[in-house]
């Protein structure tokens, strides 16, 4: 049972998010009275109570999504507010819905052209995946000593990788310079610092401990380890070959789930702290200039329709910067992961007709 002081603090959020007319977040909108009076009392075994799934969004207003899972039960136990935001963000996944099995996509990524041969508009491409260690919490969660434990088990798969090309090195964040750090962060390479998104969430406690990122010699090959989730798998390189960033990330993939196991929900797909990234857990981007077409006053509309999220040039609550946007597949759950490449090598492909035809 939770106690009288969480109680209250959900009850004043619910009223913030009613009396503030400049948010518009998914948790606003699904957060009725009805549901915290059913979910207001409930604990997971860990002790997760709804407080800890809304208070990110209730203190960020300007939250998009606002919700994140303490841990995997709370999927399940406060369902009652997951589900139908998780149907409104995934293009209309319901309750019934269940996530297909894994498709990579391997054997199939030479179906995926390059989508701009001549380097005429896409600077590179991206293709993330996120992965949960079986057996642990998400970072609210989290103790101290999970941090280094975590650490140091997939550091140890790190240094058991026999792929050449996929061999590297991991570089903790406990230690490394502020000069490093930032410029890893300015070429696209490392996880900003202080989101006060996960922040508000509970997510960066004890930080930098157990915090890092591996990667090759190129940087073409990359692991976050235990920002947002406990692990961001990534494969990017210049230019616009998708299927050959796919093929690099499936090499990935196969390396490092060979030697840990994954959280995998029934329903759900791969766990991930955030709802957004549940199923496939893929975001497959370019950096791409589309002057005309990004120009237009429906340059969004375009892009929803397709299937496709604009961000900034660094990520996430950024800006375009020099004309050049960072274009993702919007939805993970309910398609594959090859599904969920191919909406934005398609997507993007069209884009490009549209510019070319402009
Ligand atoms: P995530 O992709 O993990 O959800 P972000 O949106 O914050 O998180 O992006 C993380 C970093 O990856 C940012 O620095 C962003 O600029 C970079 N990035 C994303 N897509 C590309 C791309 N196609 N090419 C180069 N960098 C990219
Ligand atoms: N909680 C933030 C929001 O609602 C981010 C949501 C999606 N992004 C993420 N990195 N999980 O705007």
């Amino acid at each position: 049972m939770t106690d009288a002081t969480t109680i209250q603090k959900i009850e004043k959020g619910f009223a913030k998010l009613q009396a503030s007319p400049e948010c518009h977040s998914l948790l606003k909108k699904y957060l009725t009275k009805e549901v915290v009076e059913e979910l207001k009392t409930k604990k997971t075994a860990l002790g997760a109570t709804l407080l800890d799934v809304i208070q990110s969004g209730v203190e960020n207003l300007d939250s998009g999504v606002g919700v994140y899972a303490p841990d995997a039960e709370a999927y399940t136990l406060f369902k009652r507010l997951f589900d139908p935001l998780i149907e409104d963000y995934h293009n209309g996944f319901d309750a019934e819905q269940k996530q297909p099995a894994t498709d990579l996509g391997e054997g199939k990524t030479a179906e995926l052209e390059d989508l701009d041969p001549e380097g005429k508009y896409i600077n590179s491409t991206r293709i993330r995946c996120g992965r949960s260690l079986e057996g642990y919490p998400f970072n609210p969660c989290l103790s101290e000593e999970n941090y280094l434990e975590m650490e140091a088990k997939v550091q140890k798969v790190f240094n058991e990788i026999e792929d050449a090309e996929l061999q590297g090195t991991y570089y903790p964040l406990d230690g490394m310079t502020k000069e490093v750090q930032s410029q890893l962060i300015e070429d696209h390479f490392l996880f900003k610092e202080g989101d006060r998104f996960l922040q508000a969430a509970n997510a960066c406690r004890f930080w930098p401990k157990g915090r890092g990122i591996f990667h090759n010699k190129d940087k073409t090959f990359l692991v976050w380890v235990n920002e947002e989730d406990h692990l961001r798998i990534i494969s990017m390189q210049k230019g616009g070959n998708v299927g050959a960033v796919l093929e690099r990330l499936i090499k990935g993939v196969k390396n490092i789930e060979a030697q840990v196991p994954f959280s995998r929900h029934e329903r759900l797909g791969w766990l991930t702290f955030c709802p957004t990234n549940l199923g496939t857990t893929v975001r497959a981007s370019v950096h791409i200039r589309l002057p005309k077409v990004s120009a237009r006053p429906d340059f969004k509309k375009i892009c929803d329709e397709l299937g496709l999220q604009i961000r900034g040039i660094h990520g996430e609550h950024s800006e375009s910067a020099g004309g050049v946007y960072d274009i993702s597949n919007k939805a993970r759950l309910g398609l594959t992961e090859f599904e969920a490449v191919k909406q934005l090598h398609s997507g993007v492909k069209k884009l490009i007709e549209l510019e070319e035809s402009a």
